[in-house]
């Protein structure tokens, strides 16, 4: 799917890469941007796509919900904003397969907060984070106060959403945020190296195993751990287990199906 705003690509049999183009706003996310967005990621689940890489074209990855469309919002309009984009990064966190941000630069506000709705994030070493809307006069909206909580911990996502600084890919890695730095250039390549290390797994196991992951956040760990051994169990009726296990014990690779 090709929307001046956003680009969709298959780029093997179940992976495909998303690039957010609106490089002259630093593909900063107005109405127009979110829209096309959520029509890729409704688009994404229907074809059957496992892994989804999100990238930005040119110098940012997302510099951040438009600024300049936001200026004159009242309150309502500003509630509803906010609603819109977090119905987008929430399409993208519950995506069933596995997404990965290939964060090729800025990535600020709504930009950092389209990197925290995928499940893994590398950056290019010269790529910037941070969540400045205080400097805005406004607060995260599109689900940064949530995620940033979990991903870093409760008291270091209050120094970045309070003071609203900038900060680099390195230490966006040492925080936990991202996962590795990369060389200049080079993020969405390792984001689809990423992806192709995923897509020769079975299949079915990354879907239930994202999903049992996602519980972490919202269970306390014996309800967890029950929900984990039903999903163990779950595999056992797919034929990606039976394939797993005899490639083990034949010693040949499998040739999973995803069923
Ligand atoms: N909204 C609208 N336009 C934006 C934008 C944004 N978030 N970020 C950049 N742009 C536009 C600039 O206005 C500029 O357009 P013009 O040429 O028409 O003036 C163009 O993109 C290029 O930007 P710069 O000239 O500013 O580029 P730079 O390299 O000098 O600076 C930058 C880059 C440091 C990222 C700077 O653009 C910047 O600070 N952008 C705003 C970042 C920000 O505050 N993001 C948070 C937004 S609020 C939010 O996201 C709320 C939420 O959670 C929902």
């Amino acid at each position: 799917m090709s929307d001046d705003l956003v680009l969709l690509e298959r780029v093997s049999p179940s992976t495909a890469v998303l690039t957010v183009q609106r490089p002259e706003a630093l593909n900063a996310l107005n109405l127009d941007v979110l829209s096309a967005l959520g029509g890729a990621l409704l688009e994404v689940r229907r074809d059957d796509i496992r892994q989804l890489v999100v990238t930005g074209a040119g110098k940012a990855f997302v510099a951040g919900a438009d600024i300049k469309a936001m200026r004159d919002l009242d309150r309502e309009q500003a509630t509803e904003f906010a609603r819109r984009g977090q119905r987008v990064m929430h399409l993208l966190s519950t995506f069933p397969g596995v997404s990965i941000a290939a964060v090729n630069g800025y990535a600020l506000g709504g930009g950092m907060e389209l990197a925290m709705a995928c499940d893994l994030i590398v950056a290019d070493e010269r790529a910037k984070f941070g969540q400045p809307e205080v400097k805005l006069g406004v607060i995260p909206g599109f689900g940064g106060t949530q995620r940033l909580s979990r991903l870093v911990g409760a008291m270091r996502a209050r120094e970045l959403i309070f003071t609203g600084r900038t900060f680099g890919a390195e230490e966006a890695v040492r925080l936990g945020l991202v996962l590795e730095s990369v060389p200049a250039g080079t993020a969405l390549e390792r984001g689809r190296e990423l992806a192709a290390t995923i897509e020769a797994q079975g299949p079915m196991a990354i879907r239930w195993a994202k999903r049992a992951c996602q519980l972490a956040d919202e269970l306390n760990i014996e309800v967890g751990l029950q929900e984990e051994a039903k999903f163990f169990g779950r595999c056992f009726d797919t034929t990606d287990q039976t394939e797993g296990m005899t490639a083990f014990v034949e010693k040949r690779a499998a040739q999973f199906t995803g069923a």
